[in-house]
């Protein structure tokens, strides 16, 4: 027994230092991509870049090296910082050249199975057309109702915080936000209302309640076992969803109830459509529709379909409530841009009033130029993903928008990427690039919007807004129009209801758990909280 796991051993031990040796020699023509002095063996400089207020030493660096540059993992491995516009259209742009790194498409499997996310080549276009009619523009403005009711709800359950004669609340706005964003996952995505603004009882919706917050959170142990990971085949990688972790723990029981509910929903649609109902365009009805398929372009086994379900949760309900809580932050901070914000809500709703409408609609949404700006200039500043990793599959010379500078100080507008190098696809940095942006790139400044300002369109990128917030490409954000109307309807019923402030004595940072959350500057914990100061709006 003793010599099989002495062998065992030996054998982990070889692979790891042959895969490292190979590592070194294919990254070794990285070696003149400036980047910031490693400053440990063990960590190189991921501690900085990752822990503590996420992006300020990355901005730092990105302004000190360029659009690109070079970073040194755990145990000397080197990765590409990349936010150039053109190189990250390259990598974004040829998913074959540059698919996930394994081990981040087991992270993908491990948090919401086998669906579109964690798909690759002709599988995942075979999700993304069976998906894709439930995310188009016409669909959406359908649930647009669904929508309005469920900000409605959260704006009302909030006012239930206010006991007779209180002029002010303070209020964690986290669980608030990410409740709704759930419960509009649930009615729009799949017919499936959880309640959870109205009571916790349901216990799937329990299940996701700081799901990534508490799972995800970064610690110098979770940088080195991450690097020790893509090391390993991806039958050892597996072993690792067992392990009898807190955080592993969460997340299984999370899968668990999900399945069941994902289970639970598919056979009933099943038992609709056998009936003869007509078919509509949400998300549930494609993915079931595409499980009894016998086209094999658009055929999905029960497995994919399950999938789906747990990866629509995720991906549609941390990124939404994140981006709205970093947007209530901002406004709470400017007391007159929230005030001139609320007016332009005030007026929309008086025209819909004045031509007869008893309440918004859809289109509204589009001439509201101050809501947007605060919409565009949030996703800009507080990306809810603020890089994406991708792994070189073959040798690529990849085009640069903007020249950097070599350590033989030459200037180049082209770099060549080794096979097996990790590109970390910085859309927080590209999202704060002078170039594109302004001086004030690293300002929240809401009239960088305004017509008569004109951004840098040398520089296109992304899905919306020229942002990299939704990433671009064949896998940048299915949801993004879905989380545009959530978003504003969010702010929309919030601000008219309440202003918001920052309590005294409250300072916040953003940290990194595979979204950036908030956390109150000090807090031991550092679980995600977003505690402001709320007070009614007069009518
Ligand atoms: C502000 C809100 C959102 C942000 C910032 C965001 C951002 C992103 C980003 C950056 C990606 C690419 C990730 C990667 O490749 O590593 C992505 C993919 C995805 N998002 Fe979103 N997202 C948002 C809202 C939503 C919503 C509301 C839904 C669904 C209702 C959704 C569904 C998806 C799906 C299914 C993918 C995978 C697409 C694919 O691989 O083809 N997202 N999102």
């Amino acid at each position: 027994m003793f010599t099989l796991l002495l062998f065992a051993f030996a054998g982990l031990v070889l692979t790891l230092s042959t895969s490292v040796f190979f590592y070194y020699q294919k990254s070794n023509s990285l070696a003149n991509i400036r980047g910031p002095l490693s400053t440990s063996w063990l960590y190189g400089n991921m501690r900085e870049f990752s822990l503590g207020e996420y992006g300020v030493r990355a901005f730092q660096w990105q302004k000190l090296y360029g659009t690109v540059y070079k970073l040194m993992n755990c145990f000397g491995e080197r990765r590409l910082v990349v936010a150039d516009q053109k190189a990250l259209q390259f990598v974004l742009g040829n998913p074959q050249l540059f698919p996930r790194a394994p081990e981040h498409k087991e992270l993908a499997r491990i948090l919401m199975g086998q669906g579109i996310f964690w798909a690759e080549g002709p599988d995942h276009k075979r999700h993304r057309t069976v998906m894709q009619p439930s995310f188009a523009a016409s669909q959406l403005k359908a649930l647009f109702p669904c929508f309005q009711e469920t900000a409605r709800m959260l704006a009302s359950q909030l006012q239930n915080k206010f006991s007779t004669n209180e002029e002010n609340v303070v209020e964690d706005v986290c669980p608030w936000l990410h409740k709704a964003a759930l419960d509009i996952i649930g009615t729009a995505a799949f017919g499936h209302p959880f309640n959870s603004l109205l009571s916790d009882e349901n216990a799937v919706a329990r299940s996701y309640h700081n799901l990534l917050a508490d799972s995800m959170t970064r610690g110098p142990l979770s940088i080195v076992v991450d690097a020790i990971l893509q090391y390993m085949p991806v039958t050892l990688l597996r072993l690792f969803d067992k392990l009898p972790t807190k955080a592993m723990r969460k997340l299984r029981t999370n899968r668990a109830l999900t399945l069941g509910l994902a289970k639970d929903l598919v056979e009933r649609k099943l038992e609709v459509l056998k009936g003869g109902m007509e078919s509509e365009k949400d998300v549930l009805s494609q993915i079931v529709h595409a499980n009894v398929s016998q086209d094999p372009q658009t055929k999905m086994t029960p497995v994919e379909v399950y999938s789906q379900v747990s990866t629509i949760m995720l991906a549609g309900e941390e990124t939404v409530a994140n981006t709205a809580i970093w947007a209530l932050y901002e406004l709470a901070q400017d007391p007159e841009l929230q005030d001139k914000v609320r007016e332009e809500i005030r007026e929309t709703y008086a025209a819909a009033h004045a031509r007869g409408d008893t309440d918004l609609c859809a289109t509204d949404l589009d001439n509201m130029p101050l809501t947007t700006a605060v919409m565009k200039e949030t996703l800009r500043f507080h990306p809810a993903l603020p890089m994406s990793l991708r792994k070189a599959a073959e040798d690529s010379i990849v085009p640069l928008a903007q020249s950097i500078t070599t350590v033989s100080g030459e200037v180049v507008n082209e770099i060549s990427i080794p096979a097996d190098t990790i590109v970390i696809a910085n859309s927080a940095g590209y999202n704060r690039l002078e170039s594109v942006w302004g001086p004030d790139a690293h300002l929240f400044n809401i009239s960088r919007w305004a017509k008569e300002r004109k951004i840098s369109h040398d520089a296109t990128l992304g899905m919306y807004a020229n942002l990299a917030t939704f990433l671009s490409g064949p896998r940048g954000c299915i949801g993004y129009r879905f989380a545009l109307i959530e978003f504003q309807m969010f702010l929309i019923e919030l601000l008219k209801t309440f202003r918001f402030s920052i309590p005294p004595g409250i300072r916040i940072k953003r940290e990194l758990a595979l979204v950036t959350i908030p956390v109150v500057d000090g807090d031991p914990t550092r679980s995600q909280r977003m505690p402001l100061q709320l007070s009614l709006v007069e009518e």
